[in-house]
């Protein structure tokens, strides 16, 4: 089986690394850029460092800052009309995954003459769009290195991934100081997320050589980090962990593909509006330990690189183990979330599955065929512990 890796140009890490921004934006020769972002990161003045070193590189700076979280087709067809009538030749997102993705849409969409609702219902934009620098805010999506951008169909309840290579982003700026600031709850959420794509790109029947380095070398680094950023979020050394765990999750996302947690944490998103990483964070061990027997092998590689102690078990003791440290991880990051508040509730599982179940481009990747009652004792396992 062949296999194939879309990759990012560049990425540029570590703590003051923001200050690169203007010769990177620059590099593409651009003179105007547009800063896309949402409020939450524009009002804690996190674009402030770059409009400023921007200017000060006498580089035209707007900012558009109302990316809403979780965007839908309609709100990201807004923040294009705002960043058309900029007229730029560069964008940079500072924000989550939600200013990320709508970036990358925005992009495109200045370049080809397709529109959104078309891309969404399957039609391919044929040239990249103007350079994309991602500095991400949130250690969770990988959005800043995936080919992937997703966007909330409000009409059918459901959240459509759009995937093409020529949406990977051009330079990912990976500054750990911009998500110091990140709420506990977020950091632990979009953290589960990390891990989520790195785990399920491992498992994933898509998974190969190339994915499976960048998969296996994320979990040590969120194994080694992720409650240290809980616990202390100035923690500089560990959030820069994260955050290229998180780049690596997004790599691996562009060669290989998530499975299952993705998949039934859809339609929680979709008709729920729960946010992305919590839906995920809380399936994950849930839908992990049914995995388990499918996936005996990989379960002990991961465990082994989470530096669990396993020397003198049993592949299947490790595997064990490793489960029980998924379950340990959300304890520890008190992953939380009130479904009935949210109206989701024994009755509507059934809804749950058949929107799981549509989400064949995640779910035929899972190592195993999981059967309608396993999904159902998934989803019952969920509510009873976030009620
Ligand atoms: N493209 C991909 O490959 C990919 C992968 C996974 C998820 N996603 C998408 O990404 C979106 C979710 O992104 P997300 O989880 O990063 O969350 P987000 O971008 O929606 O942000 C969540 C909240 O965190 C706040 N925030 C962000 N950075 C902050 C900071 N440093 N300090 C304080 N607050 C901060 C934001 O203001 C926002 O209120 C969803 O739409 C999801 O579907 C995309
Ligand atoms: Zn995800």
């Amino acid at each position: 089986m062949s296999y194939q890796l879309g990759s990012i140009r560049k990425i540029v890490s570590g703590e003051g690394s923001l200050k690169e921004l203007p010769e990177i934006v620059k590099s593409f020769g651009a003179k105007a850029a547009v800063i896309v972002t949402d409020d939450g990161v524009y009002r804690l003045g996190l674009t402030k460092g770059a409009e400023e070193s921007l200017a000060a590189a006498g580089i035209k700076v707007s900012v558009v800052h109302d990316v809403p979280p979780e965007p839908s087709v309609e709100q990201v067809e807004k923040i294009f009309e705002q960043a058309k009538a900029h007229q730029c030749d560069a964008i940079v997102a500072i924000g989550g995954g939600s200013a990320m993705d709508t970036s990358k849409l925005v992009s495109l969409m200045l370049t080809n003459k397709v529109t959104l609702r078309e891309m969404v219902k399957g039609k391919k934009p044929s040239v990249r769009g103007v350079p994309t620098i991602m500095v991400p805010t949130t250690a969770g999506t990988g959005s800043e290195a995936t080919p992937n951008a997703i966007v909330l169909v409000p009409e059918e309840q459901l959240k459509v991934g759009i995937v093409t290579d020529l949406m990977i982003s051009d330079v990912a700026l990976l500054d750990p100081s911009m998500t110091a600031g990140l709420p506990a709850h977020i950091t632990a959420n979009t953290g589960i997320d990390a891990l989520c794509h790195l785990m399920e790109c491992y498992i994933s029947k898509k998974n190969n050589l190339l994915s499976e380095s960048f998969s296996l070398h994320g979990i040590k680094l969120v194994e080694k980090a992720l409650r240290r950023c809980y616990k202390t979020p100035s923690d500089l050394k560990a959030r820069e962990l994260m955050q290229v765990a998180s780049t690596f999750g997004g790599i691996a996302i562009a060669s290989s593909s998530t499975t299952a947690i993705h998949a039934l944490s859809y339609p929680l998103g979709g008709r729920y509006h729960i946010p992305h990483g919590l839906a995920n964070a809380i399936l994950m061990p849930y839908v992990m330990e049914v995995n388990k027997p499918d996936c005996i092998e990989k379960y002990a590689v991961m465990a082994k690189a989470m530096e669990l102690p396993c020397a003198g078990r049993s592949d299947e003791e490790c595997a064990d183990l490793f489960v029980k440290e998924l379950y340990a991880l959300n304890s520890d990051l008190n992953i939380h979330c009130d479904l009935k508040a949210k109206g989701v509730t024994f009755d509507v599982i059934d809804d749950l599955i058949d929107g799981a179940s549509k989400v064949t481009r995640l779910l035929g990747n899972n190592p195993r065929d999981l059967t309608r009652e396993e999904m159902r004792d998934i989803y019952e396992k969920v509510l009873k512990a976030n009620s």
